[in-house]
């Protein structure tokens, strides 16, 4: 199957899973099984959160869908992760032996898209994905992660 066929189709389930989802950790969850299973090279899926009220902010993983990872609490000073939530931007790494942000999950992690996720215009936490694959996440990659990222902002926003 082409790969912009099933990014459409993995776009159109995400939507559908927002439906139905009863709760917004229920919605992340769903996302990360849906996100792993459908999309052969997203080999490690999941939500970090930005702790409500922490000082120094402090992302804590929520729902993620993979082995388990050494880096459960990252400040916003650390990673490719704390880039994203402090920039407020979407960063793709192609090479993570390359950028010295990068903290390592798992040895075999080859390329990484952290995605932040606002409510209210601000940034609430994100959406990290690391992929076996080098340059895994094209440019329709991109769409679909932010698309992904934007229906659990809403959802997020609804419930508060
Ligand atoms: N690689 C991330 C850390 C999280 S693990 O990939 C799950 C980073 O550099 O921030």
């Amino acid at each position: 199957m082409p790969v912009t066929t099933r990014i459409e189709e993995v776009r159109n389930e995400v939507t559908t899973l927002a439906q139905a989802a009863a709760t917004a950790k229920e919605l992340m969850q769903g996302v990360c099984t849906l996100l792993n299973e459908r999309m052969l090279k997203y080999n490690w899926v999941g939500f970090y959160m930005l702790e409500p009220g922490a000082q120094p902010p402090m992302l804590v993983l929520e729902a993620f869908v993979g082995a388990m990872t050494p880096h459960t609490r990252i400040p916003l000073n650390q990673g490719i992760c704390g880039a994203a939530a402090s920039s407020g931007k979407t960063i793709v790494v192609d090479d993570v032996s390359k950028d010295p942000r990068y903290l390592a999950c798992s040895l075999e992690t080859k390329s990484e898209i952290v995605v932040p996720i606002f409510v209210m215009k601000q940034v609430a936490g994100e959406l990290d994905i690391d992929s076996h694959f080098a340059a895994a996440f094209g440019a329709e990659d991109q769409k679909l992660v932010q698309y992904c990222a934007e229906v659990v902002g809403k959802r997020l926003e609804k419930s508060r």
